[in-house]
């Protein structure tokens, strides 16, 4: 599909890329860019608590789960964080709220605002307090290739060096 409408709009690929040979396949298909957060996270000049770096560089790509949503009529947002006690108090408080919703002590407007309040404020708790148990760690799956705290400089060498390399292999 990324051809076909690389053809007539510029592209710009996000998600789960965390290596220069990923950049270079997408380049190649007919991407104008790509865009990456999670793989920045633990630059040296990122703001992020030192909790919340330890967190990335610990967790591995089966630790970035989508959030859950246990009733259609509850939406949630749907975002990847990795896994943690908030994570399952958002959903133990989901199934409450809907159970208040089934029982008719609550409305159905009510009821959404709760779900949407309870998590507000979460990323903020995690990302600038360090509460890395009960914020919202929020991370993509290549959040398994940060390994280490090191300069954006040295980042962005080593993703342009693999995509290069990946380019120059594809051209051979
Ligand atoms: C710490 C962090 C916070 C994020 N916050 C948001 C957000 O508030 N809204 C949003 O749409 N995406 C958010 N994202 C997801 C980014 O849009 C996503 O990282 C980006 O599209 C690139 O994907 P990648 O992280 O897999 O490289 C966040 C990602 C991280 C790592």
């Amino acid at each position: 599909m990324l051809p076909e409408i690389a053809e007539s709009v510029p592209v710009f690929v996000a998600g789960g890329i965390g290596r220069g040979e990923a950049i270079a396949g997408y380049l190649d298909m007919g991407a104008a860019g790509v865009q990456l957060g999670t793989r920045f996270v633990c630059a040296t000049e990122s703001i992020a608590h030192p909790n919340f770096k330890k967190a990335f560089i610990r967790a591995s790509a089966r630790d970035a789960v989508a959030s859950v949503q246990i009733a259609p009529r509850l939406p949630v947002i749907p975002v990847r964080a990795l896994k943690n006690a908030g994570g399952e108090l958002f959903t133990a408080k989901q199934r409450e709220v809907a159970q208040s919703l089934d029982e008719g002590s609550v409305a159905m407007a009510e009821a959404q605002l709760q779900i949407e309040h309870y998590w507000a404020g979460a990323l903020r708790r995690a990302v600038i307090d360090g509460d890395v148990e009960h914020g919202s760690v929020m991370a993509g799956q290549s959040v398994g290739m940060v390994t280490k705290e090191e300069p954006i400089a040295d980042i962005i060498a080593s993703l342009m060096a693999e995509a290069a390399t990946a380019l120059d292999k594809r051209a051979a």
